[in-house]
């Protein structure tokens, strides 16, 4: 069976993006595969994080990941710093690759522009180098990552292919998968803009834990358009065309079937619909969510599956040591 890995970051509260972007293709995809979910907290210190919201933001996450369907019986669900491994393997993947290549890296280029250097940690620029440790340590042969993550996985593949070329054949290449466009979600108040986690304050996002009923509100409130009728048009529509992604995500139809459903339907109407699913889905999953958290097993699972990913990166390090030499 093929081996899938991702992580998220834990440098914000989870979105309904984050769910009909990234988490809910891993549960759609957690059965076809040998599948790893991780926090990727080390990822996080590229910015000051308060340490113990950071912890409690980790633990929340795992939570999150569980009660949006995330089994145990198909996925390994862990954390990354607790899993010494990655680093050792960073350091050795830093080592082989160039300050051309990691400048190039357009979300270093975006997060470092305007800034002054010492404003800019070391972290930032070697932060792909860390993400390909995450997947080449468990030979994962495919990484389903947003389009903006595309170009890490694409290092990941080439400083996996030089180092076998350099020292005989030891890491897989990974393949990225692209969620197609109907799993991204913009901002429901700028329907050109994707919906992100750093905008926590603004009315056009959506997080998974707000409150139902605020969700509801800002449904009601997107933005959309003057042409009043209900249909998918990303470039001339983009609100509207939102709005049926994420009612067709949360019901589990296609773009068509909830088209031809509003077809006859007024916004008011529509953007009604939409809201009530979007509160039913928040309402059931934050209850999901409460019991994982009250039943302890957080912990429960994490001390297992601590154990499998431990013994596979502690494997993948012995034989990179090997072929580079350090150590006796
Ligand atoms: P981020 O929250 O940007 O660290 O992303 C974590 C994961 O969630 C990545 O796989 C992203 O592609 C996905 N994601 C984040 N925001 C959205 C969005 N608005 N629409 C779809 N996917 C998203
Ligand atoms: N960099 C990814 C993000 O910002 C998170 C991440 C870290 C990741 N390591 C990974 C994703 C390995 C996939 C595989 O979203």
């Amino acid at each position: 069976m093929k081996r899938l890995l991702s992580g998220i970051k834990p440098t914000g509260e989870l979105t309904l993006g984050n769910y009909i972007g990234a988490i809910s293709q891993f549960v759609k995809m957690q059965s076809n595969y040998e599948t790893f979910v991780f926090v990727a907290d080390l990822h996080a210190l590229t910015i000051y994080n308060d340490p113990h919201l950071l912890k409690e933001r980790i633990r929340n996450i795992i939570a999150m990941y569980l009660a949006c369907g995330l089994d145990p019986k198909y996925t390994t669900l862990f954390i990354q710093s607790e899993n010494v491994y990655h680093n050792n393997l960073a350091w050795v993947l830093e080592c082989n690759s160039y300050m051309g290549e990691l400048s190039r890296m357009t979300q270093f280029k975006d997060k470092s522009k305007d800034k002054n250097e010492t404003a800019i940690s070391c972290g930032l620029f070697t932060y792909p180098a860390l993400m390909a440790a995450d997947i080449l340590i468990y030979d994962a042969d495919v990484v389903p990552v947003g389009i903006d993550q595309k170009q890490h996985v694409e290092l990941a593949r080439n400083l996996a292919t030089r180092f076998n070329n350099k020292y005989g054949d030891t890491f897989k290449i990974p393949e990225p998968i692209i969620p197609q466009e109907g799993a991204k979600i913009y901002d429901l108040m700028n329907p050109n803009k994707k919906m992100s986690k750093s905008d926590e304050t603004g009315k056009g996002c959506i997080m998974l834990l707000e409150d139902p009923k605020s969700a509801k509100k800002k449904i009601m409130s997107a933005v959309t358009d003057s042409d009043l009728k209900v249909y998918y048009d990303k470039e001339n529509k983009p609100g509207v065309s939102n709005l049926l992604v994420i009612y067709s995500s949360l019901k589990g139809i296609s773009i068509e079937e909830a088209t031809e459903k509003f077809k006859d339907s007024n916004y008011g109407e529509f953007k009604k619909c939409v809201a009530f699913v979007v509160e039913e889905f928040l309402e059931n999953l934050q209850k999901k969510y409460r019991e994982v958290l009250d039943s302890g097993m957080v912990d429960k699972i994490l001390d297992e599956s601590n154990e499998k990913v431990r013994k596979l990166a502690e494997e993948k390090v012995r034989q990179v040591y090997e072929k580079i030499g350090v150590g006796r």
